[in-house]
C-alpha cells in the first residue's frame, strides 16, 4: 500500500485560500482575542475568539477537507475532543467502545463521565457475540479506535456502521493511527471522525490538539455549540502550527509507512523477536481487513521481546536513535513500553486479556532513514 497520489497535492492545497485583506498565502496567526464591532452586534464575521478565530477557521476547513468531512473541529488535545462528543449524550445513554482504546480514552470514560451516569461497554469488537449483547435501546454511539492501540488490531468499519445503524447509534472512529491519508472513516460509514492532532497530523511532537470531524450539519450544530460552550478551544499559534503540518502530511506518511514495512519485516525475521505486531506484514491476522478499508499502513509497530522484562529494560536502554518517549506520529522515531507507559492506567485484568504484558514494545517509526533505524534495533538487541 501506498500513498495515492491526490493527497500530495490535497495536503498542500485543501481548503486554503489566501488571506483576503493582504493576500498572504498562509493565513496568518491572528492573535487576538476580540474584534471590533462598527454598532452593537454588526462586526465581520467574528466577535470572540472562542467563538470564532480566523487562524482556527482555516486550519479547521483544511482539516476537514484532507478527511472527506464537511466540517471540521479543533480542540485544545485529543481528550477535550473526545469528550466533546461524549457532551452530546443525556444521563442514562450507553457507549459500546472497543477494549482497546488508548488508555487517556479509557480513564475519561471510566473516571470522569461514567459519574455523570453514562454507561461505557467495552467490549471486544471482534467476538460477534459480545458485540451484539453489548447494543442495547440506549446504546447511543459506538466507539472503535482502529488500528488499535498498541497491538494494530483492525477493526471492519463498514460492519461497525451497519451495526450503529441497526441500532439507532451513530459511529465514532478514532483515526488518530491512521490520519486522513491512509483512511476515510466517513466514506466508509462513520458519522464522526476524532483525532487526537498531537501525533500526525501535528507530525512534529512540538504541539498537543485535538479534532471532531463529520459531514452531518445536524451534529456540526451540536458539536459547535460545545465547542464554543465548554470552551475547549486551541491557541491561534497551535492552529497555525497544525495548518502548517498538515501540507507536509502525505510526504511523510509515506516515509513513516516504508520505513516502519522495513522495521515490521527487520523484527519478524529477528531471533529476539517473539510477534510483531503490523497490518502492512502479509502474515499480519489483519492484514486482508486493512488492505480493504486503509490506503496505507502507518508507521505504528509493536512487538514482543523473546526475552524477559530486564532484557527489555537492556534493550530500550541500548538504543540510540529510538527515544523512549510516550506520544507517536513525530518525524522522530520514539519507543514506548506500553505497560508501564501509555497503557498504565489500564485495568491489570484487561491490560493481560489486551496482550499488553511486560515484553510488549511500541514502536513510532520516524522519517529518519530505514538503515538508521534497523541498525539502531540491531545493536540494542546484540547489546543484551
Ligand atoms: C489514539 C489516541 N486517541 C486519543 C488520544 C488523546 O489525545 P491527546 O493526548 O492529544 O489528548 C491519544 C493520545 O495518545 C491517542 O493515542
Amino acid at each position: 500500500m501506498s500513498v495515492d497520489p491526490r493527497y500530495f497535492s490535497e495536503a498542500v492545497h485543501a481548503g486554503t485560500k489566501p488571506e483576503p485583506v493582504t493576500g498572504a498565502i498562509m493565513t496568518p496567526i491572528f492573535m487576538t482575542s476580540t474584534y471590533v464591532q462598527d454598532e452593537p452586534g454588526v462586526h465581520k464575521g467574528y466577535d470572540y475568539s472562542r467563538a470564532g478565530n480566523p487562524t482556527r477557521d482555516a486550519y479547521e476547513t483544511a482539516l476537514a477537507a484532507l478527511e472527506g468531512a464537511k466540517y471540521g473541529l479543533a480542540f485544545a488535545s485529543g481528550l477535550a475532543a473526545e469528550q466533546a462528543i461524549i457532551q452530546l449524550l443525556e444521563p442514562g445513554a450507553r457507549v459500546v467502545v472497543s477494549d482497546d482504546v488508548y488508555g487517556g480514552t479509557g480513564r475519561l470514560f471510566r473516571r470522569l463521565y461514567a459519574k455523570y451516569k453514562i454507561d461505557f461497554q467495552f467490549v471486544d469488537m471482534a467476538q460477534d457475540d459480545e458485540l451484539r449483547r453489548a447494543l442495547t435501546p440506549e446504546t447511543r454511539l459506538i466507539w472503535v479506535e482502529t488500528p488499535s492501540n498498541p497491538t494494530m488490531k483492525v477493526i471492519d468499519i463498514r460492519k461497525m456502521s451497519r451495526l450503529a445503524k441497526a441500532a439507532g447509534a451513530l459511529l465514532v472512529v478514532d483515526n488518530t493511527f491512521a490520519s486522513p491519508i491512509f483512511q476515510s472513516p466517513l466514506a466508509l460509514g462513520a458519522d464522526i471522525v476524532i483525532h487526537s492532532t498531537t501525533k500526525y497530523v501535528g507530525g512534529h511532537s512540538d504541539m498537543i490538539g485535538g479534532a471532531v470531524m463529520t459531514s452531518s450539519g445536524e451534529l456540526h450544530e451540536q458539536l459547535k455549540f460545545v465547542q464554543f460552550a465548554a470552551g475547549a478551544v486551541p491557541a491561534p499559534f497551535e492552529c497555525f502550527l497544525l495548518h502548517r503540518s498538515i501540507k507536509t502530511l502525505a510526504v511523510r506518511m509515506a516515509q513513516h509507512e516504508q520505513n516502519a514495512l522495513q522495521v515490521a519485516e527487520f523484527l519478524a525475521s529477528h531471533k529476539s523477536v517473539r510477534r510483531v505486531y503490523f497490518p502492512g506484514l502479509k502474515s499480519d491476522p489483519y492484514y486482508a481487513l486493512a488492505r480493504e478499508q486503509m490506503r496505507g499502513s502507518s508507521g505504528m509497530v509493536s512487538f514482543d521481546h523473546a526475552g524477559s522484562y530486564q532484557d527489555v529494560v537492556g534493550f530500550l536502554k541500548r538504543l540510540k536513535v529510538f527515544s523512549l518517549a510516550e506520544s507517536l506520529g513525530g518525524v522522530e522515531s520514539l519507543v514506548n513500553h506500553p505497560e508501564r507507559m501509555t497503557h498504565a492506567s489500564v485495568p491489570e485484568e484487561l491490560r493481560r486479556k489486551l496482550g499488553i504484558g511486560p515484553t510488549l514494545i511500541r514502536l513510532s517509526v520516524g522519517i529518519e532513514a530505514a538503515a538508521d533505524l534497523t541498525q539502531d534495533l540491531q545493536q540494542a538487541f546484540a547489546g543484551g
